[in-house]
């Protein structure tokens, strides 16, 4: 049982988990400290809050931590997984998200989407009674924003106040998601791109907008050096994401400035750490001295995966009683 005391209701209940923005700060806290909690073993209940529940997975492109990793979290929390490989399940050839999406709501008690355009997703989940979490969209991977928050956490216990620094393709979906949460706690993102991979106004004027008031802020640089000096945080991902690969020749030669090198990672500050959602391309995006260095926390954001999406399935489906959410 958790040391402190459980909430009268969970405002999470239900709720479906598209991208960071969904959640209020207070949310986002409350299941990132549940998060730290499950980690920490201090949930020996949590075991059957799930009993005889049952996740469905969709995914419409390839995956090996997302899939795993909610997999044995549901698991672990006495449910049950179901998988399914296609696709066409969100893109309306053989039906609409919205048919799709009430059909499945009738077998199961919460549904995770790998797919492509972020629109279909957003049908679909409203169009669901049951909780939709996007494992992955062309827009946003908010669950990998989960364990990326969890593991900077870790190591410098809050993200107010901390420079983390993204080189890159600033317009993909680890990059938005990671940014959301990072304002939305207090914290300064910085964006290395070109000008052609720079987030989009929008996205820019939206961060702006999620971090006034808490101190978060974002800021886009073209310069890698100017954006990496006194970096807490160095975090790269792919330069092409699945489904673009016809872009990959140009990204290549675009992004190659962006690289996190050994030479350019020490311009970030002394006790800086590297962070990369994998999976990794060494020698591209990012110098294998880097990622497999002891600043690299690849491997811990990896395992957070599981701990925080634990979390998450609780906060959505559950009272949450028995947690501190
Ligand atoms: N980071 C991540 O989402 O990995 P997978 O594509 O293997 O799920
Ligand atoms: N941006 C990458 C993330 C993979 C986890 C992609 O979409 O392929």
């Amino acid at each position: 049982m958790y040391a402190t005391p459980l909430a009268p209701a969970n405002p999470l209940q239900g709720r479906s988990f598209l991208e960071p923005a969904d959640l209020s700060t207070d949310e986002l806290g409350g299941i990132l400290r549940l998060a730290h909690e499950l980690k920490a073993g201090v949930a020996p209940s949590a075991r059957t809050l799930l009993r005889g529940r049952t996740l469905a997975l969709l995914f419409e492109k390839p995956s090996l931590r997302t899939r795993v990793s909610f997999e044995v979290a549901i698991t672990t929390l006495g449910g049950e997984a179901l998988f399914a490989a296609g696709n066409e399940m969100l893109v309306g050839t053989r039906e609409s998200p919205e048919d799709a999406a009430r059909v499945l709501s009738r077998y199961v008690d919460a549904i995770v989407v790998r797919t492509h355009a972020h629109e279909p997703l957003e049908r679909f989940a409203r169009a669901a009674s049951i909780p939709v979490i996007n494992g992955l969209s062309a827009r946003a991977h908010p669950c990998q924003a989960l364990a990326d928050i969890l593991t900077i956490e870790e190591r410098f216990g809050s993200v107010a106040g901390l420079r983390v620094v993204y080189l890159g393709d600033g317009r993909n979906n680890v990059a938005h998601s990671l940014a959301q949460a990072v304002v939305m706690l207090g914290g300064s993102m910085r964006f290395a791109t070109p000008l052609s991979h720079r987030p989009s106004q929008a996205m820019l004027a939206h961060l702006a907008k999620l971090g006034a008031g808490r101190g978060g802020e974002a800021r886009a640089f073209t310069d890698p050096i100017r954006a990496l000096r006194g970096a807490d945080v160095v975090y790269t991902d792919v330069w092409t994401s699945m489904g673009d690969e016809h872009l990959h020749e140009r990204n290549s030669a675009m992004l190659l400035p962006y690289a996190v090198t050994q030479a350019s990672f020490t311009y970030a500050a002394s006790h800086a750490i590297f962070m990369h959602c994998l999976p990794a391309h060494r020698g591209q995006e990012v110098a294998a001295g880097v990622i497999d260095g002891t600043r690299s926390l690849v491997f811990d954001q990896a395992e957070n995966r599981l701990h925080a999406q634990k979390a998450l399935l609780l906060a959505l489906m559950t009272d949450g009683k028995g947690t501190t959410l």
